[in-house]
């Protein structure tokens, strides 16, 4: 396990699902439901790292628009996923946050959100982020609203107070499976200076084995920050 300087905030374009089910002649669902698993592994090989953020890619903007039963599928994932890892992030020390405009989500799973957040409020190892009903425009667009209900003057500061990631650190790794290299409307102004990684594998086939190599590769980037 690669644990020496591990980066503190970890993002994930987890893509390839429904590839990988077809490959395996499955449903699109059934990839969702092993990527769940792989969501899992991944958080807590982060924590044990002492990786401060990771932030996930669960639920885009645009994802409605796909077929309606995969969707309520999602959703109901989703649930079960969060009721059932509770126990985990509590044993983990892992605390529990959603970015994106939840109010769009049934109140069920508006209530289970904040009562896991609420629950692991306290835990002060990982914080696993889950982007759900997130696209990077809508946030920026929700928090220049914000600015200007504060009358806050136009500062980097203030408007990332604004942001659903108020509080947390700027991406340092970003990374996204499947082949398909492009950001997809995530965390457009918080990856400013992230170093990416983009890799074939799917997401359902994503294990800690190649996390560890990325992040060792990682760690061989110089990161200048526009500087020389
Ligand atoms: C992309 O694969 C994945 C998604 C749109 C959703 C991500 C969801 C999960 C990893 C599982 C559920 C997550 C949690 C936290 C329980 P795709 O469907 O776009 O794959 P494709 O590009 O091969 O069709």
């Amino acid at each position: 396990m690669n644990s020496q300087n591990p980066p503190k905030h970890i993002a994930i374009i987890m893509d390839g699902n429904g590839r990988w089910a077809k490959k395996q002649g499955l449903k699109r669902t059934a990839g969702h439901e092993e990527g769940a698993k792989v969501v899992r592994n991944i958080t807590i090989h982060c924590a044990k790292l002492g990786v401060k953020y990771l932030t996930l890619y669960a639920f885009s903007t645009e994802n409605w628009s796909r077929p309606k039963l995969e969707v309520e599928y999602l959703m109901r994932l989703l649930e079960k996923y969060l009721k059932n890892e509770l126990d985990t992030f509590l044993q983990n020390g892992i605390r529990f946050k959603a970015i994106g405009d939840l109010s769009k989500f049934s109140k069920s799973l508006q209530n289970t959100i904040k009562e896991i957040e609420e629950k692991t409020a306290n835990n002060l190892g990982l914080t696993q982020v889950l982007a759900l009903n997130y696209g990077s425009k809508d946030e920026i667009l929700r928090a220049i609203k914000k600015l200007n209900e504060k009358n806050l003057e136009v500062t980097e500061k203030n408007f990332e107070a604004c942001l659903d990631t108020a509080g947390f650190s700027e991406v340092d790794l970003l990374i996204r499976t499947s082949g398909e290299v492009r950001l997809s409307n995530y965390l457009l102004w918080q990856n400013a200076y992230a170093e990416m990684f983009f890799t074939n594998t799917l997401w359902p086939d994503f294990t800690t084995n190649e996390l560890d190599n990325i992040i060792e590769d990682f760690n061989k980037r110089q990161r200048r920050f526009g500087g020389v």
